[in-house]
């Protein structure tokens, strides 16, 4: 592909840090007093050491940082389970047993206000019912903590509405609609109360392809194999997830024939799809591999000495 010129123009937005919430399990000190300069909107915090180790640098700074407490409902995302970050097993946020004693602690840091809840259960959610669960457990701990004296500006729902990998032209765009209606339906908001969302894969994973090209097909007893210029340094989700990214050979209109579709990466589970039915394909022939807006690019890496591939921008 031709390089496109790049522009050089400054971006005509910015985004402000009253608009930035600071979400992540292992925010690091140095990250944290450099969100706290900035005077950024919210810090999902998701433990109670975090909220202690906030409330110091925050002191510190001599500021008081706006906190929302990033609890772990337990609620199955029904996704896989590498994506799944709302059950008690999981990493992430405050465990319902343990919030009691973290909103109890609270009175004794000073230099936190408690302005929301947030929640974010997992990624890749194709089942609505999901999210009317979450939006249930966040009204029972709303009303919770109003009876402990907290009245919340925000509620974050999270991200997680899953996009379709198997069919990306009939579905270029999820259903929107039904993900926002759920929560319009199980939600309860407070007059004011404003709820925030955190899609991500949702907006951007249909706009992004990862075009590579074939080296070489090689052919064994068993099967035939299409090896890749591109491989998990590009695109990891298959290898960590075994997750499907549809493929498509754009440079041939020969018949359907079925090849295991892999990189030239040295791990065996640097295979993008085992049998995948593409018109006959041959050196040089461009290889499209779909959906890769999200987690493709970001997740990119140099192992093996890989150089960054060319993103171009249309
Ligand atoms: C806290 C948080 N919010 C939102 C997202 C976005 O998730 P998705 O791309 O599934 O919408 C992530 C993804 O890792 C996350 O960790």
């Amino acid at each position: 592909m031709r390089e496109r010129q790049r522009s050089t123009a400054r971006p005509r937005h910015r985004i402000c840090p009253q608009d930035i919430v600071f979400a992540g399990v292992g925010k690091t000190d140095a990250e944290i007093n450099r969100a706290l300069a900035a005077d950024i909107w919210c810090f999902n915090a998701e433990s109670a050491e975090e909220l202690v180790v906030l409330n110091e640098l925050a002191g510190g700074q001599n500021r008081r940082a706006r906190v929302a407490l990033r609890v772990n409902p337990n609620v199955d995302a029904q996704t896989h389970h590498y994506i799944t970050t709302g059950l008690e097993a999981n990493k992430f946020g405050i465990g319902l047993g343990d919030l009691p004693a973290v909103v109890e602690q609270l009175p004794s840091l000073p230099h936190l206000e408690l302005v929301g809840l947030h929640a974010h259960i997992g990624s890749q959610i194709t089942d609505l019912a999901v999210f009317a669960e979450l939006s249930q457990k966040l009204n029972e701990l709303q009303a919770w903590l109003e009876e402990q004296g907290h009245h919340l500006p925000h509620l974050n729902v999270g991200g997680g509405l899953g996009i379709d990998y198997n069919d990306p032209d009939t579905n270029p765009i999820p259903d929107f609609e039904a993900y926002f209606r759920t929560f319009e339906q199980h939600l309860i908001r407070r007059p004011g109360q404003q709820v925030h969302v955190e899609l991500g894969r949702a907006i951007v994973a249909q706009s992004g392809t990862l075009v590579s090209r074939v080296l070489y097909v090689k052919r064994s007893q068993q099967t035939q194999f299409a090896i890749l210029d591109a491989g998990l340094t590009e695109l990891i989700r298959p290898a960590l997830y075994g997750s499907h990214h549809h493929i498509q050979n754009l440079s041939s209109q020969g018949e359907i024939q079925p090849y295991d579709v892999v990189g030239p990466i040295c791990e065996s589970s640097d295979t993008f799809g085992r049998a995948v039915p593409l018109t006959e394909t041959k050196r040089g022939d461009l290889i499209a591999l779909r959906s890769a807006g999200a987690y493709g690019e970001v997740m990119s890496s140099a192992y093996n000495l890989r150089e960054k591939a060319e993103a171009v921008y249309i």
